[in-house]
């Protein structure tokens, strides 16, 4: 059976809220040393946008995290499947996140690249979910709110698919065991 999607932001809202992001960064990180670090894969849409709207120079960078577990659900237990590549020492680090929802994978990440010595380290996602918070964790930068429901789209996907529509759109489940 096919899954429903309902639109919850359009293209449109999403060019507004990564607008309103890049201006809030490019204020804060003016004249500091900037690495945009994108999680793989599906914050990938989102810092093509997000780095085309600075008005401030950065270095991206990109990082891909696997957490183990269902495929809607975070276990919190993270491997990194491929590291930045450019030492953080005394850099000005930005995660750049599609969707923090338990918030296990952006403190892992937080942990992570904070051992490297970043001058300074803070969380940039397009989403948030925050009534789904298992730890307390509030990004700096957040884009959209969305409730307690599975999303998809522009870059966000549910076992590789729909990460190419240019919306963000609720999933509603249909047929066996597809829960979340
Ligand atoms: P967390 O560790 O629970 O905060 O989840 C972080 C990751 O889970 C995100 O970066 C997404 O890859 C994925 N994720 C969480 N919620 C959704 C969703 O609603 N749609 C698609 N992916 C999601
Ligand atoms: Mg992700």
């Amino acid at each position: 059976m096919a899954d429903e999607l309902k639109l919850l932001f359009s293209a449109d809202d999403i060019r507004a809220s990564v607008a309103d992001l890049a201006g809030r960064i490019s204020a804060d990180y003016e004249g500091r040393d900037l690495i945009l670090v994108a999680v793989l894969n599906g914050a990938a849409l989102l810092a093509a946008d997000l780095v085309r709207a600075l008005a401030i120079p950065v270095t991206l960078e990109f990082l891909r995290a696997a957490s183990y577990g269902q495929s809607t659900q975070s276990t919190g237990v993270v491997q990194i499947r491929k590291d930045v590549e450019t030492p953080v020492t005394g850099r000005d680090v930005l995660i750049v996140e599609d969707i923090v929802d338990t918030g296990l994978t952006a403190q892992f990440l937080l942990d992570h690249l904070s051992a490297g010595q970043p001058r300074s380290i803070e969380v940039c996602t397009l989403l948030d979910k925050p009534s789904r918070r298992q730890i307390p964790l509030s990004p700096k930068y957040v884009g959209l709110e969305v409730g307690d429901v599975f999303v998809v789209g522009y870059g966000m996907d549910y076992n590789q698919r729909y990460r190419q529509l240019p919306g963000i759109f609720a999933l509603e489940f249909r047929g066996l065991g597809a829960g979340g």
